[in-house]
């Protein structure tokens, strides 16, 4: 038995081509590497070779003698960018819509596949920077305001991305909340504010054994985050939480000297010279770093070398079958020396993109109804009725609509080499822009999908801009209209200012008058059905309105959009996506703003502390339009049995939360619970946050037990004073429920 399953581990591991090491086993071996590296060397590996001068956009010097290749990093958080034939994966907010650690991880790992099939040793993902406001430009590329759901999402994509032998890139340490002024600004965070909510998600990816931590362009509390020793030193932030891989900077994020930097605890700069406003403090290829004058210790350097080595080793990127660079990302388009465009696809990934796609598919509205039109039999609960029957809602019934309309310019396919950032929005939204993006092969629009999939069965009229005049006229008298809108953001940087955005959103409004689309459209229409693809919260105002009679958040699904849509408003997929912030009609309901205009760079106060999105609302009284977590199914889910456990004291405290989710309707479908936790009013935490949340599938009338569990931390708040995690004494309540607003079941320990 023993020797069979050793043999079975021994195949796997020759299968997959790497042997995933210890942190022990890997600094053990990157010493000895390390004590045999002359100083040039361990500095080559310490720095990159500069912005344009290399494959990949990052890239540290081989050292031949000893087989170590120029270790390639390369962005980003939703697939492989600036190449050819890779997949399209959804954002990473459309990760946290899906509330699955299944799919988060399966995702992370897909990813992970291509990047390794194309040679890349580092990942340069995923991004954890908490939605702070709800127009940050870079918001969807991690995994919303909610600092559990974000640590979750983080960790298990670390996992994923990891198990291939991938390196993954945490990222952007820290309070990188906003593009405007990103290159210098400085957050204002305390310390309770930082450990709950800011680097809460870093927690979890240290935990999950991330190799590499990624230092923003912001300053944190005055001091640059790559020369910031509170984050990044022996006593930091991150050795700390038990971090034992490699800091990295953003690309130029690095100010001053050498020795600021390195000494600060920085253990290796990108691309290694200057991109933007600093960069080329250690030198290209670390020429800085290996002077004798340099300010930096040896002992100092080995550190560094070794937790870059460590990285490399503990992954098994060593492994003689690791696959080569093959693509040069400076000449994505194809013009390159080296541009192999190895296609490492599959059918696999394309159907994974899809699952996720429909499951981050959040269901706003629905009103469903049936009526009686010619003596058929609808009785307005749902049943289909007979032959004259009029179904308005969600699902569309294939089978009744006879006409239709598809509106909106984002139902099309868009500019797809518009460049190579995915800089423009005149077609459907899938991904954001900048470097979060990925090189999308292909994109299937909405509007292909929608047809190949209705066929002969029904007339389609079409209006495929966001004209006020034909959209309508297409729509109406239809048996049913879908308008799909859109507002998208993305990074700023070199890269361009897209629609007059440059970066964050300038509003929350939808993007060429689409809320007067949707308007326009229901007022001809009395089956109006929005689609919004959008990177984040978006005004609403519209949504109440008789004739929209259904409203599908779809977020930036990727490149399998059109497929996905189709499979949730015709049902194949019953809905089950959430919510990962709330939706409200105006910025005054969120509690920060962002900062524009600005003689130099701004201080930017976090005054608010812990309360963002639903804690705001929650601390002020505010319902939103569509609460955190919220999200509609085709069918209905009970909740009952709740029971509460508790264990242990202080460190190893931890309470066990089981409960009963029954699929009390009509169809199979999959229930998202989620768990908040009020702590004591004595701690002075929002009112409650987000501590459990699970997919559970069930099909009609069938019921299964979830489990939940809190540890001693996610019953404690950070006590700034001891710099520890307290649990603070008190009673606490526990809601269960299908939303925040949304409570099944109460209890309390
Ligand atoms: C700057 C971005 O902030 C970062 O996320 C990205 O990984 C690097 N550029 C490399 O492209």
């Amino acid at each position: 038995m023993l020797v069979s399953s050793f043999l079975l581990l021994s195949l796997t591991t020759l299968a997959q081509g790497f042997t995933l090491r210890t942190w022990d086993e890997a600094y053990a071996l990157a010493s000895t590497i390390v004590a045999n590296l002359t100083l040039p060397e361990k500095a080559s590996i310490l720095s990159g070779v500069g912005q344009f001068d290399s494959r990949c956009v990052g890239n540290t010097t081989p050292i031949p003698r000893l087989g170590i290749p120029a270790i390639c990093f390369q962005d980003g958080p939703a697939g492989v960018r600036l190449v050819k034939n890779v997949t399209g994966f959804p954002s990473g907010i459309n990760a946290a819509s899906t509330f699955s650690r299944r799919l988060m991880q399966a995702r992370g790992q897909a990813m992970a596949e291509e990047f390794k099939a194309k040679g890349v040793h580092v990942f340069l993902g995923p991004a954890m920077d908490i939605m702070r406001n709800p127009k940050a430009g870079r918001g969807w590329e991690s995994f919303g305001p909610d600092p559990y759901l974000n640590g979750e999402a983080a960790y298990s994509t670390i996992i994923g991305v990891q198990s291939v032998g991938v390196q993954a890139c945490a990222k952007h340490l820290v309070a990188n909340n906003q593009e405007h002024w990103r290159y210098g600004l400085s957050a204002i965070v305390d310390d309770r504010t930082m450990q709950e909510l800011y680097f809460y998600p870093f927690i979890r990816a240290i935990e999950a054994g991330v190799t590499s931590i990624m230092c923003a362009y912001n300053q944190l509390n005055g001091t640059s985050s790559c020369h910031n020793a509170g984050l990044l030193g022996p006593n930091g932030l991150v050795r700390k939480a038990g971090f034992r891989g490699y800091v990295v900077s953003d690309w130029g994020a690095t100010h001053d000297s050498v020795a600021d930097n390195a000494n600060a605890g920085l253990d290796m700069e990108q691309p290694g010279n200057n991109i933007v406003i600093g960069g080329g403090v250690f030198g290209v290829g670390g020429t800085n770093l290996a002077k004798s004058n340099s300010g930096v210790s040896t002992a100092r350097i080995d550190e560094m070398a070794t937790r870059v080595l460590a990285g490399y080793y503990r992954l098994g990127q060593d492994d003689p079958s690791y696959p080569a660079v093959s693509f040069d990302a400076q000449h994505s388009d194809g013009s390159g020396s080296l541009n192999l465009h190895v296609d490492v696809r599959s059918a696999a990934h394309t159907a994974l993109v899809r699952e996720i796609a429909d499951a981050s598919a959040v269901l706003l509205k629905n009103n469903r109804t049936s009526t009686a039109t010619s003596g058929g039999g609808g009785s307005g609960n749902g049943s289909d009725g007979g032959s004259g029957t009029t179904i308005r809602g969600l699902p569309l019934a294939k089978e009744r609509i006879k006409t239709m309309a598809v509106v909106g310019q984002d139902a099309l396919l868009p500019n797809m080499s518009c460049n190579d950032l995915n800089e423009c929005n005149d077609g459907t939204m899938s991904i954001g822009w900048g470097s979060g993006s990925n090189s999308l092969q292909y994109i299937v629009p909405p509007i292909t999908a929608i047809q190949n999939f209705v066929g002969t069965g029904a007339t389609i009229a079409t209006s495929l801009s966001n004209d006020l005049s034909a959209g309508p006229a297409a729509a109406k008298g239809k048996d049913v209209a879908i308008v799909f809108v859109n507002a998208m953001s993305g990074e700023l940087g070199g890269y361009d200012t897209v629609v007059g955005n440059m970066g964050d959103r300038n509003d929350l409004a939808l993007w060429w008058k689409g809320g007067s689309l949707v308007e326009a459209v229901a007022a001809v229409c009395s089956n109006t059905i929005a689609v919004i693809h959008s990177v984040g919260p978006v005004s609403v105002s519209w949504s109440q309105h008789p004739n929209v009679t259904g409203i599908v958040y779809a977020g930036a699904p990727g490149e399998q959009t059109g497929p996905s849509i189709v499979d949730v408003l015709y049902g194949a997929v019953n809905p089950s996506g959430r919510l990962p912030f709330s939706i409200d009609e105006s910025e005054a309901s969120y509690g920060t703003s962002i900062v524009y205009n600005s003689l130099g760079f701004p201080v930017v106060n976090y005054t608010e502390q812990l309360l963002i999105d639903y804690r705001y609302m929650d601390a002020k009284g505010i319902t939103p339009h569509y609460p955190f977590g919220f999200g509609l199914s085709y069918s209905t889910f009970a909740y009952s049995n709740l029971k509460i456990s508790t264990s242990g004291s202080g460190a190893t405290s931890s309470v066990v939360v089981t409960f009963t989710v029954r699929n009390s309707g009509a169809v199979a479908g999959t229930e998202i619970p989620q768990m908040y936790l009020a702590f004591p009013a004595s701690a002075g935490e929002p009112k409650r946050v987000l501590r459990g949340f699970d997919e559970v599938k069930l099909g009609v009338g069938a019921s299964a037990g979830v489990t939940m569990n809190l540890n001693a931390r996610e019953i404690s708040t950070w006590d700034v004073k001891s710099q520890s995690w307290i649990r603070p004494a008190g009673t606490f309540t526990v809601t269960v429920g299908a939303s925040i607003n949304d409570v099944r079941l109460t209890g309390t320990f």
